[in-house]
């Protein structure tokens, strides 16, 4: 009888999913969505009208089929303006024809020739984004030049303004056509990959920019479940904080014991191809204020983003599933959040993983490795994955070495770290490969337990960093691990990054999982 009613007690201090959400003010930031994007198509000939972008691979103007007076009109401003058609110069024309404007963009340059086309369309989508009509781009495009002139306008056209609403003025939604001889070749081309990538980094882009009291870890599940609605051969399992505390997953449950809003490990699985699958296994820190460690207050905000690693792991499953890639995949976010309540974990604590080993931790702000050690465990204990790459905002050492040009790549696996660095090169995400040397591990060596999260005192903190995760991948399984602390948030916009979550690591990721085999 005494035992019912305990349950009973029990029952009803239990938060109702609907309730979590309002821990807090109780009121829902926002209800609208207004972050609307322009359709992209592609035609054989330009609209009537509007804005023309003209791509240029020099000063000469490509024939485009532009009546013979509005030809000269561009040329003597060409020559005028003395435009030489180099990437990245632009110059902009009205008064011409029946045109709003023309718009010249250069696209002269030395490698990578897909990357400029990219890039030209993702500046179009900056450039233009205020103009109120229909977008026509052009210049001579091959149909691959096409479909990477799509992908870049949709990752350049990116925007989060959903919470915005005094004063807001939509901007235009006019269709943007890209001009090429044979259309259906581009867009069969934009159809089977990009249009999923874009989805992908979108994905991505969006969990990471959404403030943290309304995307915690049970909130972060829900939108995932979301997306992948109706997405063929993908199933998703998740581990609620009951179910990792039975697998004896101290380590993650340790971290988001101080939080209202408990953690959870969401795997979601992607079945293409053949053999086992390569995990990818993303730090999910929905908030990081440091815990017991507690950071200080200045930038703390940018902690929102966290769980950058864990948005792009998902992302690239998105994009491989949605573009039917032939590959195995198995995307692991490991979603905490790192608060400082009452019942938070303290320096000095001791926590055990699913597999037995024992942390010390001695900063509670070097949380995201103690997610990442379980989540790397119990996916290579359920799935036997063939590889395992991490990726994580887990140091702020990555930042002062690498800053926002390049992630921090550790791996001790030769083969998988050149096929994620000749992935980088080909997606445009670019990757500095980092030591791991053997003596990280003495250094990280505790008086108590079998590892410690932190060296007091500094250090070369990604390379620790990394070793510790590293700690957590059986030496049989390949191995890298990404460090995105300095890419996963553009402080200013660039062409196919506007300001703001960058969704770092679903283009790479999508590269790597369709062209890295591991060695037999
Ligand atoms: N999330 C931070 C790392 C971070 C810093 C990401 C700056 C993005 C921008 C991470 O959890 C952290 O706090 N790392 C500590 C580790 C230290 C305590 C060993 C850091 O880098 O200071
Ligand atoms: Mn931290
Ligand atoms: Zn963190």
């Amino acid at each position: 009888m005494r035992r019912h009613i305990i349950a009973l007690a029990l029952a009803s201090i239990a938060i109702p999913a609907a309730a979590q959400s309002t821990i807090g003010s109780g009121i829902e930031p926002s209800t609208v969505a207004n972050s609307q994007t322009r359709p992209v198509e592609f035609a054989a000939k330009p609209g009537d009208g509007g804005v023309l972008a003209i791509i240029m691979g020099s000063a000469e103007l490509p024939d485009i089929g532009l009546d013979a007076a509005s030809a000269a009109s561009v040329k003597a401003a060409v020559a005028a303006a003395k435009f030489e058609g180099k990437a990245g110069n632009h110059l902009s024309l009205r008064g011409i024809g029946n045109y709003a404007r023309i718009y010249l963009m250069g696209t002269a340059g030395d490698g990578d020739a897909a990357k400029r086309m990219r890039e030209a369309g993702g500046k179009a989508a900056q450039d233009l984004k205020d103009e109120a009509h229909m977008i026509s781009i052009t210049g001579g495009l091959s149909s691959s030049d096409a479909a990477a002139v799509a992908l870049g306008y949709n990752l350049g056209q990116y925007r989060f303004d959903r919470y915005k609403t005094v004063g807001k003025t939509p901007l235009p939604t006019q269709k943007v056509t890209v001009v090429t001889a044979d259309p259906r070749a581009a867009d069969s081309e934009w159809q089977s990959r990009g249009r999923a990538l874009v989805d992908g980094v979108t994905l991505s882009r969006d969990l990471a920019a959404e403030p943290a009291n309304v995307l915690y870890p049970e909130a972060f599940v829900t939108r995932v479940r979301d997306a992948f609605t109706g997405v063929a051969n993908v199933k998703i399992e998740v581990l609620d904080e009951a179910a990792m505390r039975r697998l004896g997953m101290g380590s993650i449950a340790g971290v988001g014991q101080g939080s209202r809003r408990p953690p959870r490990m969401l795997l979601v699985e992607y079945n293409g191809g053949e053999g086992a699958p390569l995990a990818l296994v993303g730090k999910g820190i929905t908030f990081d204020s440091g815990g017991t460690s507690l950071k200080p207050g200045a930038g703390m905000w940018e902690m929102k983003a966290d769980m950058s690693g864990a948005a792009s792991v998902i992302g690239t499953a998105l994009s491989l599933a949605k573009s039917k890639a032939p590959v195995n995949v198995v995307a692991v976010a490991a979603l905490a959040e790192n608060m400082p309540g009452g019942n938070a974990q303290r320096p000095g604590d001791v926590v055990r993983t699913m597999s037995g080993k024992t942390i010390e931790i001695l900063n509670t702000d070097a949380e995201g490795r103690l997610v990442l050690a379980d989540a790397n465990e119990y996916v290579i204990s359920t799935r036997k994955p063939a590889g395992l790459v991490n990726i994580a905002t887990l140091t702020g050492s990555i930042v002062a070495a690498l800053n926002d040009e390049y992630a921090g790549l550790f791996a001790r696996d030769d083969s998988l770290a050149s096929a994620i660095a000749t992935a980088g090169k080909n997606t445009g995400e670019e990757v500095w490969r980092m030591p791991l040397h053997k003596n990280y591990g003495d250094d990280m060596k505790s008086d108590i337990a079998d590892i410690k999260n932190v060296v007091e005192g500094g250090g070369p903190g990604a390379g620790l960093g990394a070793h510790f995760v590293g700690f957590f991948v059986d030496p049989a399984t390949p191995w890298a691990h990404l460090d995105i602390a300095g890419v996963n948030w553009a402080d200013r916009s660039d062409a196919l990054t506007p300001k703001g979550a960058s969704g770092w690591g679903v283009r790479i990721l999508d590269e790597l999982a369709r062209n890295w085999k591991p060695a037999k």
